[in-house]
């Protein structure tokens, strides 16, 4: 499974790059408003830093508008993958991007229909929203679950599942036993990942037990 990181801060992803769980970067619109800065100058940042795709959302909500913005988006770096919301109009405009050959994050997706017909309009990555889900009480692992299901059956269809909107490692796990391709993470999701209270004991006796001995290895 891929990790992509959901963020619009070069200091968290800078961070999280010596650790090689980086295969990539996230953003949307909200992410890019709490980072303060403009759009293609913090997309130009992460493309420079991260060699895998970096999501970038058009804001245009009519197909030929967003077929603008996404082709000027893609200018900014080769890796930059150019995200379109799950409407009619973004499902026009993933046909024609894709088909230019640019990579496609079809995003806010909350149903199967709805991956079904972004797989079929070429998008490169399908991102089903798992959290916001579950805030209206619907299982977003179901949703994960359905699609891999759908996406097994025709393997002609060649997008990749991209679990988004996780808030919790528990969401990471189910996603990967799901079947999810690839998981976009927060950073602060990423380090409770490593975390296990057992781990940090064991680690506390053998720290102690070594101190007895009075030896250093170097
Ligand atoms: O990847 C989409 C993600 O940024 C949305 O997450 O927590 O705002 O639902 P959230």
């Amino acid at each position: 499974m891929r990790f992509f990181i959901d963020t619009a801060e070069i200091s968290e992803i800078e961070a999280l790059l010596p650790s090689g769980l980086v295969d990539g970067v996230t953003t949307n619109p909200s992410l890019i408003a709490k980072s303060g800065q403009k759009i293609t100058d913090v997309i130009a940042e992460i493309c420079k830093i991260v060699e895998g795709p970096v999501s970038a959302e058009v804001t245009a909500t009519q197909a030929d508008k967003m077929v603008e913005e996404g082709r000027y988006l893609a200018e900014i770096a080769d890796n930059v993958a150019i995200k379109l919301p799950l409407t009619y109009d973004g499902l026009v405009a993933c046909n024609t991007l894709s088909q230019e050959g640019h990579m496609i994050n079809v995003t806010l997706c909350f149903s199967a229909n709805q991956a079904l017909l972004a797989a079929k309009a070429g998008a490169t990555f399908i991102s089903p929203f798992i959290g916001r889900l579950d805030d209206i009480n619907i299982d977003g692992m179901e949703l994960i679950e359905e699609i891999r299901d759908i996406y097994d059956n025709y393997p002609d269809l060649d997008t990749e599942i991209l679990a988004a909107s996780i808030r919790s490692a528990n969401h990471v796990k189910q996603s990967a036993l799901a079947g999810a391709d690839v998981a976009t993470i927060p950073p602060k999701v990423v380090k409770d990942l490593v975390k296990h209270p057992l781990t940090d004991k064991g680690l506390e006796i053998f720290l102690a037990d070594w101190a007895k001995t009075n030896q250093s290895i170097l």
